[in-house]
């Protein structure tokens, strides 16, 4: 059926017939214009819920704005005329240093949710985080297909659920764990508190799905504050990332360092890698952006484990970037349920192209043929040499 639909881009307002909708999703040239037609398409309460950072917001700005801060130092005649991205990710060949971060509740972006996440990934050749939080379950994404995915966990009151559920994805085929170590209290969003926040009632958290935790109730502020509340172990310390290779012979990243010295905790506790993230701007406002303190993690991880990113990565100049000061590869998060809202799979899908591209021509135009071609002196940051790169 034909219906007029509105578009705000860029500050300008156009009405288009729904066909034109379907040619403008064919012209998206960039990963950011994803989330403007999500924002046309999703209701508020869930175009909020995926949008929104913590409080101010001040971290979430600054994810973007500190990219733009960090300046290349191109290398020229250098024959690229071929250009290898691929990687290795804690021993698992991937396509590209570019993964899924795990981002919760993905059916109220699309019908398909997480399973049409997964398929693009795999499409991709990339890994997959699935959120302990997914509106599908472990069983359910690995029955997609092959594919190298990771599960990331948050831990409850209830250590028998949390070793349950770690079993669970092992046996669906889960190839490591990401233990989130930075939500023993959900951060303040306040466009979840105003909108009293709670998943449409046709969806569950499938992975908790016939237990108690399986449910968010509607309250008077968050549902998901105070679902966290009730549900997840504030007590969680360095000791729970002992016990919980007790539990599992999966490798665990620690997700959500953004110090040296937690960087060194994390490896004395077993880490077999690191994720440098601020829960994409969502949990503790005023936090540097994530590649503000990409460097000093990495000098305290002394290349004992890799260390990943995630935070505001959104073209393949930040890929590239994170990789000159040190990351051995990248997570994106939001713009998966942005582009899931808009054009489902095929959404997906072109996210990780549009960003395998320009990640690709980064290279070809610094003069990089394969990653490990990437160094520290292919970027310039303000704390190198002071008067080098303007303060911006
Ligand atoms: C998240 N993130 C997240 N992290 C996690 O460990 N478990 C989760 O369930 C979720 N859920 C989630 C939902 C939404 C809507 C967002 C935006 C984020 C954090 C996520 O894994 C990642 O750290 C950030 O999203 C990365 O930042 P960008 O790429 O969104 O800027």
């Amino acid at each position: 059926m034909r219906s007029i639909v509105t578009i705000n881009y860029l500050g300008n307002s156009f009405k288009l017939f729904s066909e034109s909708i379907m040619t403008y999703i064919s012209e998206i040239t960039n990963v950011m214009e994803y989330e403007a037609l999500a924002k046309e398409k999703l209701p508020k309460m869930v175009y909020d819920y995926y949008a929104s950072g913590a409080e101010d917001q001040w971290t979430l700005q600054e994810n973007r704005n500190a990219f733009s801060r960090i300046l290349f130092r191109p290398r020229i005649l250098r024959d690229v005329s071929k250009i290898d991205m691929t990687t290795t990710v804690l021993g698992f060949n991937i396509s590209m240093p570019i993964m899924i971060a795990p981002t919760a509740f993905q059916k109220m972006a699309h019908p398909e949710g997480e399973c049409a996440t997964a398929r693009a990934a795999s499409a991709a050749g990339t890994i997959m985080t699935l959120s302990s939080w997914a509106t599908s379950s472990v069983e359910e994404v690995s029955s997609t297909g092959p594919g190298i995915r990771f599960f990331q966990l948050y831990v409850t009151k209830d250590r028998n659920v949390d070793a349950q559920l770690v079993k669970r994805a092992e046996r669906a085929g889960f190839k490591a764990i990401a233990l989130t170590v930075d939500t023993p209290r959900l951060g303040r969003r306040e466009a979840d508190i105003k909108n009293r926040f709670v998943l449409p009632p046709h969806l569950t958290l499938k992975n908790y799905e016939g237990l108690y935790f399986g449910k968010m109730d509607k309250t008077d502020d968050s549902g998901l504050a105070s679902y966290v509340a009730n549900q997840i172990d504030r007590s969680l310390n360095w000791k729970d990332v002992k016990w919980l290779q007790t539990i599992t012979s999966l490798p665990i990243l620690v997700k959500g360092v953004l110090t040296a010295e937690d960087a060194s905790l994390a490896i004395q506790y077993g880490a077999a890698g690191i994720i440098v993230s601020n829960h994409g701007a969502r949990q503790l406002d005023y936090v540097p952006a994530t590649v503000m303190a990409l460097e000093e993690v990495v000098h305290a991880a002394k290349g004992r484990v890799p260390v990943f990113l995630d935070g505001g990565v959104r073209r393949g100049t930040d890929v590239f970037k994170a990789l000159a000061l040190g990351a051995s590869g990248v997570f994106v998060g939001r713009p998966v349920p942005f582009s899931l809202a808009v054009d489902g799979e095929a959404g997906v899908r072109k996210v990780l192209q549009m960003l395998r591209d320009e990640f690709e021509l980064t290279m070809a135009l610094s003069g990089c043929r394969s990653l490990k071609e990437i160094t520290r002196n292919h970027v310039v940051t303000h704390w190198d040499t002071p008067g080098a790169v303007a303060r911006l």
